[in-house]
């Protein structure tokens, strides 16, 4: 099984989901102290803090040397509000992953879930995707719809979405890790 490398900055959702369903994870690297580094204590994971420095190629060199140094093998971005340059697409080829709170290609970028709502769109979802340079591109692996309910506000519709990314992130980790896809 390939070693796994989480990257977190925030609630750390996504990470617990990832150690609750027992995937190898290797490493944690945070950008910021956040309760990721508390979730990896618990589960007996060693965490890095990484911190911004101002430049992002610097502190992608940075990131992936900290992964290269646990061994990582895979690399699942949960909730890491960085954007990270070339050195770590090439340091791990087709082997980052990314979790997107709609269904891409709508609604890249940090405020996806507030602009599905303000496009009033009916449904939204979940993408789950391997990350490439450009930032919410790259070849998508899984996707599933979130209906978007009357009354809705960015935290109700975000706290559903969260619950798929959850489960479908961990499911398809475990299968890109047995499949290649
Ligand atoms: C997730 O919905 C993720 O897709 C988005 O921000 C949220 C992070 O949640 N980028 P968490 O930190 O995993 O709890």
């Amino acid at each position: 099984m390939s070693r796994i490398g989480g990257l977190a900055s925030g609630g750390g959702g996504n990470l617990e989901a990832i150690l609750a369903a027992g995937l190898p994870v290797a490493v944690v690297v945070v950008d910021r102290p956040c309760r990721a580094t508390e979730l990896a204590e618990a589960a007996g994971v060693p965490w890095e803090l990484v911190e911004w420095g101002g430049d992002r190629v610097d502190f992608t060199h940075r990131v992936v040397d900290s992964l290269e140094n646990h061994g990582v093998e895979l690399v699942a971005m949960a909730g890491f509000m960085r954007i990270l340059e070339k050195p770590i697409f090439d340091a791990f080829p087709g082997r980052v992953l990314n979790t997107h709170p709609a269904l891409l290609p709508s609604f890249r970028g940090a405020h996806a879930v507030e602009d599905a709502l303000a496009a009033g769109v009916k449904v939204t979802g979940v993408t789950i995707h391997v990350a490439v340079a450009e930032v919410d591109a790259g070849p998508i692996i899984a996707q599933e719809a979130v209906p978007v309910l009357d009354g809705d506000t960015a935290d109700t519709l975000h706290e559903r979405i969260k619950a798929v990314e959850h489960r479908l992130y961990p499911d398809t980790i475990k299968r890109f890790m047995e499949t290649g896809r």
